[in-house]
């Protein structure tokens, strides 16, 4: 039985973030542009004997295991390769749960590629990706490696891009819980009677640096939540009066995203922003993509 691996799991961006017709399963399409950040969490996976999926869990509270996408996505693997060892697992949150940032599914992305390397990479890529596509919209982007990528339809479609330049970034999180389900409603809601969405042409070349993504349209759940929840207003118009190339809310929230020019400008930003509006996180965007799960 070969030996433990582990594998950094990445925290994602949305830079933009648009949210296409609700479709009769409920679901809604998206279009998005994913990029990883520096902030990570960290899984460890090693081969047992038996057929049982075990996780250990540190520095957040996850629920029960059993639901833990991460667990899901190990025994989609074993499945597939007949199930000649179980796995237990060991993940180390440091993305903080539930703001829009991907942990969750960064961790089911990396048990995939963790798992399928305990495996001799037994899983083709290709169905590693259909895998992740079942286990949710932003499984996908993760497997696929990063560290920038247009998405659409629910994430499972990508165009990977040319990386960005690495920049220095915060990460704010305003004291307000957005339940994803209620955000999608809040869409909804919001566009009630106002016709379809316009036409749209996306250019490469504004796809290349974060001045001309910054002009782009934001996150379509920015519009829908700031109404209802003036925290999470005023830690965006916070944010964005420090001036950074470009401030975002990152998926449903409640985390906002801001892209400096350089780390000083970076730390000028923190020092301006108030405790009160949220913990705020210093990551750096990725711009290249992570290395795969090695020994450990
Ligand atoms: O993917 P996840 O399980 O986090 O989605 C939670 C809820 O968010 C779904 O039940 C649905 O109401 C909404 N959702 C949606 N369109 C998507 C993703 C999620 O409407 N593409």
């Amino acid at each position: 039985m070969s030996t433990a691996v582990a594998v950094a799991a990445h925290a994602k961006v949305n830079l933009f973030l648009r949210v296409l017709a609700r479709e009769e399963s409920g679901y809604h399409g998206l279009e998005t542009l994913f990029c990883l950040v520096s902030l990570a969490d960290r899984l460890r996976a090693e081969p047992r004997d038996g057929q049982a999926i075990t996780l250990e869990v540190t520095g957040a509270d996850c629920g029960p295991p059993e639901q833990n996408l991460a667990v899901r996505a190990a025994d989609l693997v074993l499945a597939a390769t007949g199930r000649r060892f179980g796995v237990h697992l060991t993940l180390d949150k440091r993305i903080p749960v539930q703001g829009g940032l991907g942990g969750g599914s960064s961790d089911a992305a990396a048990a995939l590629l963790a798992v399928n390397a305990l495996a001799a990479n037994a899983v083709p890529r290709h169905e590693l990706l259909q895998f992740a596509a079942r286990l949710g919209s932003d499984v996908p982007f993760f497997v696929a490696g990063g560290p920038l990528a247009l998405a659409w339809g629910h994430g499972e479609r990508m165009l990977r891009l040319p990386p960005l330049p690495a920049a220095p970034a915060l990460l704010l999180q305003p004291p307000v819980g957005v339940s994803t389900p209620d955000a999608y409603r809040q869409v909804d809601a919001a566009r009630q009677g106002a016709g379809m969405r316009g036409a749209v042409a996306l250019d490469l070349e504004a796809l290349q640096s974060w001045g001309s993504i910054g002009r782009l349209a934001g996150n379509d759940f920015e519009f829908a939540l700031f109404g209802r929840l003036p925290e999470l207003r005023r830690a965006f118009e916070a944010l964005a009066a420090t001036h950074p190339l470009l401030c975002r809310m990152t998926g449903s929230g409640s985390t906002i995203l801001a892209v400096y020019r350089t780390p000083a400008e970076r730390e000028e930003a923190r020092q301006q922003l108030p405790p009160r509006l949220g913990r705020c996180l210093a990551v750096d965007t990725l711009a290249a993509p992570p290395p795969p799960p090695e020994p450990a």
